[in-house]
C-alpha cells in the first residue's frame, strides 16, 4: 500500500504510515462476517426448514449424532431450542459487531445485545443438557470438558460485558463485549478449525469414525482460548505505547484471517452448502 505525505506545522514531511492493525481487524471482520452468515445459512437452510416443516420431530434423521431421540422429549425441545437459538445469536452477534448500526441505531445495538446475552446463556444451558444427560456416541470426556469451557465463559462474560454497559464504560463494555462475542463463536471457530485441518493435513491426529484424537482434543479448548488470546494481543498492540509491534500483530492477524478463510470454504463446500434444503 502505498505510504501518504502529510506536511506538519514545522514543514518537516512525516510518513503517515499505513494502520495495518486498523486493517487487520477490518479483514478479520469480513472474513468473520462472510463465514458467520454461512453459518447461519446453513442452521436455518437445513435445522429451520425442518422444524417449519414438522415441528421437533422434524429434527428426527438429522446428521446429529444423538440428534432426535424418540424416548427423550426433554433432550428434544433442548436440542430444538440449542440450535434454532444459536443461529439467531450468531445473526444477533453480527448486528452487533457493525460499527454504523452502534453509532446510527443505538436501540438496535440494545435490543439485539440483550437478546445475544439472553439467548446465549440459554443456548449454553441447553448445550450443558445435550452434553451431559445423553449418552456419548461420539467424541471424549476430554472433547465434552473443551465445549462446556466455551458456555462457562459464555456464563461468566454475559454479566461483566452488561455490568460495563450499564455503568456507561463503554471502553470496558467493548473489551468483555469481544471477548463474549468469541466464546460465543467458538463453536464456529471449532469447525473451521477441524475442516481448516482436514484440507491441509489429511486430518492427523482424528479419527474420523468416533471422532476422537489428539487434535480434536486439543480444539475443544483451542477453540475459544485461541481466539481469545488473538483478541488480547490485539487490545495490547492497540495501545499508543505498543506501536512498535502493531505491524507484528497485525501481520499474525491477517496470518490467521487466510486461516480462517481456508476453513470458511472447506465446511461450506463440504458440509454447509449441501445440507441446505436436504
Ligand atoms: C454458545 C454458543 C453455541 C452455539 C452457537 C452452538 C451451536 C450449535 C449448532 C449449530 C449445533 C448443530 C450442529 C451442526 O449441525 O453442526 C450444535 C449442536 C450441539 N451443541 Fe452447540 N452451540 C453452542 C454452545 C454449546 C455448548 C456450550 C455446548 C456444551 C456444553 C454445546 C453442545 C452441543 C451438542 C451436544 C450438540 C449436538 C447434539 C447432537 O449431536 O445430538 N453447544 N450446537
Amino acid at each position: 500500500m502505498t505510504e501518504i505525505t502529510i506536511e506538519t506545522n514545522t514543514s518537516v514531511p512525516q510518513k503517515h504510515k499505513p494502520d495495518w492493525l486498523t486493517l487487520s481487524a477490518k479483514t478479520w471482520f469480513i472474513v468473520t462476517a462472510i463465514g458467520q452468515w454461512l453459518f447461519v445459512a446453513y442452521i436455518v437452510g437445513y435445522y429451520g426448514l425442518r422444524f417449519a416443516k414438522d415441528g421437533v420431530s422434524g429434527f428426527a434423521g438429522t446428521q446429529l449424532a444423538n440428534g432426535f431421540i424418540a424416548a427423550d422429549s426433554v433432550g428434544n425441545v433442548a436440542l430444538v431450542i440449542h440450535i434454532l437459538l444459536a443461529g439467531l445469536i450468531i445473526a444477533a452477534g453480527q448486528i452487533q459487531l457493525i460499527p454504523s448500526i452502534r453509532n446510527t441505531l443505538p436501540l438496535l445495538h440494545r435490543c439485539s445485545g440483550w437478546f445475544f446475552m439472553i439467548a446465549s446463556i440459554i443456548v449454553s444451558v441447553a448445550g450443558f443438557y445435550l452434553t451431559w444427560s445423553r449418552e456419548r456416541v461420539i467424541g471424549s470426556l476430554i472433547q465434552d470438558i473443551g465445549v462446556t469451557g466455551s458456555g462457562v465463559l459464555v456464563m461468566l462474560f454475559v454479566p461483566i460485558a452488561l455490568y460495563y454497559a450499564i455503568k456507561r464504560n463503554f471502553a470496558a463494555h467493548r473489551r468483555w463485549a469481544l471477548r463474549l462475542f468469541m466464546v460465543v463463536s467458538a463453536v464456529w471457530f471449532l469447525r473451521l478449525m477441524v475442516f481448516g485441518w482436514f484440507v491441509a493435513t489429511g486430518g492427523i491426529g482424528i479419527d474420523g469414525k468416533t471422532f476422537t484424537g489428539p487434535f480434536l482434543e486439543v480444539v475443544s479448548f483451542a477453540q475459544y482460548l485461541l481466539p481469545l488470546a488473538v483478541l488480547e494481543l490485539y487490545f495490547w498492540a492497540s495501545k499508543p505505547n505498543n506501536k512498535h509491534y502493531q505491524s507484528a500483530v497485525a501481520s499474525l492477524i491477517f496470518l490467521v484471517c487466510a486461516a480462517m478463510a481456508i476453513g470458511v470454504f472447506a465446511i461450506s463446500s463440504v458440509s454447509w452448502f449441501p445440507q441446505i434444503g436436504a
